[in-house]
């Protein structure tokens, strides 16, 4: 059941798979990897709507958009109808198949502007920016909430339907409020009473790290499909699980060449400088679970350079050359992006 396609509105999702937005993680390399490995939609990380109404132009290099990512939502945060109707604007521009907007993020530099998880305590507000956005775009309007800004509070039962009938196509619902961030646990009796609210597909987050998760948290709560983001990072073989039931662990090549793979694309994304500091948390992700000594990610966090970092992982794991050539050779064109405003949305990407 987890291989059953569905849709959000007219872009049909090929596995009940969705990889979560996360700042700070969910760059391209990220997204495709989410893609290659089963996950029937992948999601950027949150993208201001200021920083695309004043063309900021690291902002901008969130919305580039390479050919098999799709299905891909671009997701947005804001608190004022008109910019997010604009920003949704240049998202569908730059290629994505759904606008997903940000209404659970706990962060105090997102929820002091009124955004994020606030918006759940302002019903009226958040409709206006739904109905506003939905107005504006073509493609799908989804929204991600928590339950809540209060433990305890259940506020996204109230929110929901109201969302929905202001244009949301489909609603991902992370049951935490925004006060526990991450403590504690998902509650998924609360999207089983989200699912009897609304009619349109509701997606499962949190806490879904294995198969048997996935299925327990479908059956449970009849949401369309389950997101998986922590258990993600740096851990490609858990959508495969989930998605397949192949629960094979990797190899240390397979490890390094998803590694090295990794670390090229995000450095031709965010230019060395930025890439370096990014990836240093992926080293730990991928290199643990014992996969590779401890000692040996703390030696890659030190090196200099990226390209210091894939000579140390080829010599580690020599035969990770062969996957890494193959694994670039089916990646596409680069000559496939998408032009956005005639600009090609690439040249924003360094730096
Ligand atoms: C590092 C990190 C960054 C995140 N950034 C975002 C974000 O940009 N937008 C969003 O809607 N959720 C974000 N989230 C929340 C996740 O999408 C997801 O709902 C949450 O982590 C629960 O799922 P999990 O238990 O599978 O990690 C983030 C989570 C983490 C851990």
């Amino acid at each position: 059941m987890l291989r059953e396609a569905w849709w959000i509105g007219p872009v049909e999702v090929p596995t009940r798979v969705v990889l979560a937005p996360m700042a700070g993680v969910s760059v391209q390399a990220f997204r495709r990897q989410g893609r290659r490995y089963g996950a029937g939609l992948v999601c950027s990380e949150m993208v201001s709507c200021a920083g695309i109404e004043h063309r900021n132009e690291r902002t901008l290099g969130y919305l580039r958009v390479a050919g098999d990512e799709h299905p891909l939502a671009i997701q947005i945060f804001g608190s004022e109808p008109h910019a997010m109707a604009e920003a949704a604007r240049m998202v569908e521009a730059a290629g994505a198949d759904v606008v997903d907007m940000n209404f659970g993020c706990p962060v105090r530099k997102v929820t002091k502007t009124g955004a994020g998880a606030c918006l759940l305590e302002d019903a009226a507000l958040a409709c206006r920016i739904t109905e506003a956005v939905a107005a504006a775009v073509g493609v799908p309007v989804t929204v991600k909430m928590r339950r809540g800004v209060e433990n305890g509070s259940r506020a996204c039962l109230e929110l929901g339907p109201r969302l929905v009938e202001a244009g949301a196509a489909a609603l991902t619902l992370h049951p935490r409020s925004a006060n526990q961030m991450y403590t504690g646990v998902a509650d998924h009796s609360l999207t089983r009473e989200l699912v009897e609210l609304v009619d349109v597909p509701v997606i499962a987050s949190g806490d879904i790290v294995s198969r048997q998760k996935a299925i327990d948290v479908l059956e449970l709560t009849g949401a369309a499909a389950v997101m998986v983001g922590r258990g993600a990072q740096g851990n490609p073989w858990t959508i495969r699980e989930i998605v397949d039931g192949d629960g094979a662990q990797p190899t240390r090549e397979e490890v390094a060449a998803e590694l090295i793979l990794f670390v090229r694309e995000t450095v031709r994304e965010l230019g060395e400088h930025r890439a370096s500091g990014f990836l240093k948390k992926f080293y730990g992700w991928y290199l643990g679970h014992g996969r590779f000594p401890k000692p040996f990610k703390q030696e890659l966090v030190q090196l200099h350079s990226t390209e210091d970092v894939v000579t140390r992982l080829l010599a580690a794991a020599p035969g990770a050359a062969e996957l890494v050539e193959r694994l670039e050779a089916e990646l596409p064109d680069p000559d496939d992006e998408i032009l956005l405003e005639g600009m090609p949305i690439s040249i924003y990407g360094g730096g």
